[in-house]
């Protein structure tokens, strides 16, 4: 088995070349299955919301439901590193919240870092109360779901010359401000392959291309079982599930199931 991956372990793959990978996980079997999996990184993102809780956007996931989820996921990981999404409202209100609530993530969840969304123009305070606590701090930036109403949709950053600038300018100050990593959410490639060249902490990037450090995708919509539109699937395992769930009710209806086998005498 691998050593523990760390935030060290992040930079030092900035410096070798050597790609990084990451996967949302929101319970006990996913993240025990990702952890045996050699994935550096296990995300519980704030996705959680749409994937597993059937809301229709992040923004009502609470700190409580990602207490609640990261605690699961920790007790699956042994390896990987662990990354909580800080929620919509979480950091928001003042940096003593903020680091409040990351301090929840840690130590009522077990995570080992953070992820908040914004640039430090906006967060940098709140960033810094965190950090000096001992707790590392992932950035995200170009499509940020918590602000959705304000993009007016799931759409690509980064199209024209000003946003381009201004996301190039987030970059350098979540480094400035002390993350550790940055995600690159939906940002033309080029754009992203630039940023990741202009800064010494590792982008992790998400629709935004093959140029950045490394990458990360939602766990159910890389296996076939999300409804993400964009999204390669590496595995159909919705139709495995369908498939055996089918064969159940299909063999328990002709009596087929349960078999000598399966009976205690
Ligand atoms: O919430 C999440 O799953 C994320 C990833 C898509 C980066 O933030």
């Amino acid at each position: 088995m691998a050593n523990a991956v760390t935030t060290l372990t992040f930079l030092e793959r900035k410096r070798s070349g050597e790609k990084l990978t990451m996967i949302t996980a929101y319970d006990y079997p996913t993240a025990q299955l990702l952890d045996a999996s050699d994935v550096d990184a296990v995300l519980v993102g704030d996705s959680l919301g749409m994937v597993v809780m059937g809301l229709p956007s992040t923004l009502p996931v609470t700190m409580d439901d990602m207490v609640h989820h990261t605690r699961m996921v920790s007790r699956g990981i042994s390896r990987a590193l662990l990354i909580a999404d800080m929620p919509f409202l979480s950091y928001q209100v003042s940096p003593e919240e903020a680091l409040r609530n990351a301090g929840r993530l840690v130590a009522e969840g077990g995570a080992q870092a953070v992820k908040l969304e914004g640039p430090a123009e906006k967060f940098g305070d709140a960033i810094h109360r965190i950090l000096n606590a001992g707790i590392p701090v992932m950035g995200h930036i170009g499509l940020t779901p918590q602000s959705v109403n304000v993009f007016g949709g799931y759409k690509v950053q980064g199209r024209d010359a000003a946003s381009r600038e201004r996301l190039k300018q987030e970059a350098k100050g979540l480094e400035a401000a002390g993350c550790f990593s940055i995600v690159l959410e939906c940002v033309p490639a080029d754009l992203a392959a630039e940023i990741t060249a202009s800064i010494k902490i590792p982008t992790i990037g998400i629709g935004a291309g093959v140029g950045c450090d490394g990458q990360v995708l939602v766990f159910h919509d890389m296996l076939g079982w999300g409804r993400a539109r964009f999204c390669k699937t590496f595995a159909d395992a919705r139709q495995a599930m369908r498939d055996g769930v089918a064969a159940f009710v299909a063999e328990v209806r002709a009596g087929a199931f349960p078999a000598e086998e399966h009976t205690y005498k």
